[in-house]
């Protein structure tokens, strides 16, 4: 297979093989899909000035507590991603649980251009324990 060089968002090979990661990874990319795509788009590009990029985002990278919490309580005010600021509010979904965020975090921090590796339920339990109370 070729992988093209130099592309800003080319998909990453996952960084782990495990059983437990690509179920982590399967389910999330599913959830992905169903809850998050309209916005962020499939291939996490983002819409315009309107919805903040995920394929490449230096929020994404310095903020990892606030996205485990934004998925599940939102996010008003703004916002500023690879120097493009952002000021619509994102709806939460309150009926995600811990462990379906967890797999939505394998699945957005392991694909495009970034590559974490697994994040646990329990460690995703532990910072939604302690979200700032939604806005
Ligand atoms: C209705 C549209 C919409 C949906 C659905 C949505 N988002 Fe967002 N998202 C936004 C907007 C708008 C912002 C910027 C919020 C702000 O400006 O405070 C945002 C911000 C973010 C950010 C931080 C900024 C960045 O680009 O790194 C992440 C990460 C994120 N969303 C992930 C998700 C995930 C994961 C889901 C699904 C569980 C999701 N969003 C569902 C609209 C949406």
């Amino acid at each position: 297979m070729a992988f093209a060089c130099g592309g800003r968002a080319e998909n990453n090979k996952p960084v782990d093989s495990s059983p437990k990661f690509t179920q982590y990874y399967n389910q999330g990319e599913q959830l992905y899909q169903k809850y998050c795509s309209n916005c962020h788009q499939k291939d996490g590009a983002g819409l315009g000035r309107v919805y903040p990029p995920l394929n490449v985002s230096d929020y994404m990278d310095n903020h990892f507590n606030d996205v485990i919490c934004l998925m599940r309580n939102g996010k008003k005010g703004e916002l500023t991603v690879n120097n493009v600021n952002f000021h619509q509010p994102m709806p939460g979904i309150p009926a995600l649980t811990d462990l379906e965020i967890a797999e939505i975090a394998t699945y957005i921090y392991n694909t495009w251009s970034h590559q974490r590796g697994i994040v646990e339920v329990k460690e995703a339990s532990m910072i939604l324990n302690a979200c700032p109370p939604s806005e």
